[in-house]
């Protein structure tokens, strides 16, 4: 449990006090010094790291330990006005200023010096300082800049990939639009409003540029910290500024922001978020961030209600995260967050939010000893795929084809059926899987190909939904109609798509229903492909076509949807996949809106289960449950308040855990 604090903003006589109210709300980590450069760098070359040292020791006199944040996301005022150069330009070609942050080029081999600099001379001063547990990178990487020199290396980027121009003309089939290059030095560096090779291509760079720029503080970092210190950096709400398993691939954890911004506790989209941040590791991670009540930047920042702020806390655990921090302790007197919830209010007291995140850290410190060495394990994977959501979100064909919208489709009856959904990326392993599921896999290589009809021919089913399999990785069109590379396989295609503007009747095995937004007309080529959708008649040129192919590969299936369904058939057709494969939920009949999440490993198991509902529930456990951590014992019926919690541990008396 944990706290955003900044002690560069208050007077040094006034830290006992903030520790000594973080210690009784059972708060045992702070991340600290993310936004401190100006603080630790006065004068460039001058450091100050007193007041740090002194932080950090005052707070492990309270037993809390820190994360040190590099303080790259805000560079102090001299540096830009001496280093001007290494500001961000944004697309229309302007250049940003000192006052807010991210200001600098994630590209500028200066800037990335300063900021390697101020990181090494942090790692060397607190890289064996045994209450620093681990690192954070920068704060939120994402804005690109559009200046020369990021220029120049994506010309070096693109003759990287492609070697030669008319290689990169090939790929981008430039003959189109008189598009055609005779030198790298002529591609020009656009975010929209370009051929989807030169799209993809840009957002590729930008992913690696983001990455390199990471790995530069992270390798100086590893150079001086003690291997148990971890690095990590804190991403955003489902962020496609770049590809976060790139991205991660320097890092040791993963961890992010997790903000309710509107004050709306939709649970499944961030059910969802914490399992796509899992699978950045495929392992357990940390909510860097989340708001104590509300927020400062959406149009209205309604406050979570009373008992919100501890369901989301619980939810995030029952997901994977193996800590909470709260983003921030006390307001500050002025700066562009004023108006951000806060633990303590501009007087140093608490606000009334405190007391639920002191019940909280009460709890955390009971459960924790029991959740340490558990994880939530599923037998459903959905594919995440960034390339296939820009190359959608390049060109939707329909404004409302949104991917993460169209994602969530699918996770949704996924997740309520299955009660444990991992979210991974399209070439990780899949052999612990029995059900894989890849909502739109639009761009898709060869090499993703095989490794998908490899798990369908070793037993699994695999589900492909709409867009999926038309596009090569270059983003060009696979010259073989969807699902490309796959169509062999499945022993169908799709014979044509359609945006859709009204809904369309489909029905099926599992019933009947309507398609929105997209439906692709889908034709059987082999004798032994099932059709298990049709498209209603009257349905304009999808009239009675298949919606809907599955062929038996051994013992597996490869299945292709080729339409969006509205929910209600979605929750059907997601049952029916569920039972197929085999997969059972943790307990079944749950009342509406009661979630629970299953941790396990180190030979304990031990359940979350959340009321986000606004009335009372009893869930009854139908199997034997011992040690109570959080709410009440009532032997197998759990009781749950609206927005209540409960831990419990799977076993019998003895051999629970306590
Ligand atoms: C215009 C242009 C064509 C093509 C079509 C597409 O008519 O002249 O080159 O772009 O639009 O609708
Ligand atoms: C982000 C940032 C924090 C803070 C919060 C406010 O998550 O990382 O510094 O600005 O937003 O919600």
């Amino acid at each position: 449990m944990g706290t955003a604090w900044y002690p560069e903003q208050w007077p040094k006589d006034r830290w006992e006090k903030d520790l000594a109210l973080m210690d009784a709300a059972h708060i045992d980590v702070v991340r600290m010094a993310e936004f401190a450069w100006s603080t630790l760098e006065p004068r460039e070359g001058q450091f100050d790291f007193e007041w740090l040292d002194r932080a950090i020791a005052q707070a492990a006199r309270h037993h809390i330990r820190v994360v040190l944040g590099t303080p790259s996301a805000a560079p102090p005022a001299w540096l830009t006005s001496k280093y001007p150069d290494v500001l961000r330009v944004d697309e229309d070609g302007h250049t940003d200023e000192h006052g807010n942050r991210q200001q600098f080029s994630f590209s500028s081999p200066r800037y990335r010096t300063l900021a390697r600099e101020i990181a090494e001379k942090l790692a060397t001063h607190y890289g064996h300082n045994p209450n620093v547990l681990g690192w954070q990178i920068d704060n939120e990487v994402g804005p690109p800049s559009f200046d020369a020199e990021t220029k120049t290396q994506f010309h070096r980027w693109l003759q990287q990939k492609y070697h030669t121009v008319a290689e990169l003309n090939h790929h981008w089939a430039t003959a189109y639009w008189s598009q055609t290059y005779d030198d790298f030095a002529q591609v020009p560096m656009h975010s929209k409003n370009e051929n989807p090779g030169l799209l993809l291509d840009w957002k590729l760079f930008v992913s690696d540029t983001w990455a390199s720029y990471v790995e530069n503080q992270v390798k100086v970092i590893r150079g001086h910290a003690e291997p148990r210190q971890f690095i990590t950096t804190n991403t955003m709400h489902w962020n496609g500024g770049l590809d976060h398993y790139v991205m991660h691939r320097s890092l040791d954890l993963a961890a992010w922001d997790e903000y309710v911004a509107n004050g709306h506790y939709e649970w499944l989209d961030y059910a969802v978020q914490h399992d796509l941040v899992r699978g950045y590791k495929q392992r357990n991670f940390w909510l860097m961030e989340t708001q104590p009540a509300f927020v400062n930047w959406w149009p209205v920042n309604r406050s979570l209600d009373p008992g919100q702020v501890r369901e989301v806390a619980w939810q995030a655990v029952g997901h994977g995260a193996d800590a909470v921090l709260y983003w921030q302790w006390r307001s500050p007197l002025n700066g562009q967050e004023q108006y951000h919830g806060s633990l303590l209010g501009a007087d140093g007291t608490p606000v009334p939010v405190y007391a639920e995140v002191q019940k909280i850290g009460a709890e955390f410190a009971r459960a924790g000893d029991a959740l340490s060495g558990t994880t939530p394990h599923s037998r459903v994977a959905l594919l995440q795929s960034y390339e296939s959501r820009w190359a959608i979100d390049f060109q939707r064909h329909n404004k409302d084809f949104d991917p993460v919208e169209e994602f969530d489709a699918f996770y949704r009856p996924l997740e309520l059926g299955a009660q444990s959904v991992d979210v991974i990326a399209t070439d990780a392993p899949l052999e612990n899987y029995a059900l894989v599921v890849a909502p739109a896999l639009n761009v898709l290589s060869s090499a993703q190909a095989e490794h998908l009809a490899d798990y369908v021919r070793r037993g699994g089913h695999l589900v492909l939904g709409p867009r999926s399999g038309m596009k090569d990785p270059y983003n060009a069109l696979w010259p073989q109609r969807q699902p490309g590379p796959l169509v062999q396989l499945l022993g169908g295609r799709v014979e044509q798509f359609y945006a859709l503007d009204q809904p369309v009747a489909v029905t099926g095995e599992t019933g009947a229903g309507q398609a929105t937004t997209w439906a692709e007309a889908l034709e059987p080529l082999a004798p032994d492909t099932h059709v298990g959708m049709t498209y209603g008649a009257s349905a304009s040129w999808l009239d009675s076509k298949p919606a809907l192919l599955t062929r038996q590969i051994g013992k597996g299936t490869i299945t292709y949807l080729g339409a969006w369904l509205e929910p209600a058939l979605m929750s059907k057709f997601a049952a029916k996949l569920l039972t197929d494969a085999g997969i059972q939920p943790i307990v079944a009949g749950l009342p509406t809106d009661v979630e629970i999440c299953e941790r396990s490993g180190s030979g304990k198991r031990i359940l979350m289960i959340i009321n986000h509902g606004r009335s009372a529930q009893t869930v009854h456990l139908p199997m034997q449950t011992k040690a109570v951590l959080v709410g009440s014992d009532n032997g197998a019926n759990i009781q749950l308040a609206a927005h209540d919690v409960a831990v419990v541990v799977v076993g019998a008396a003895e051999s629970a855990i306590p």
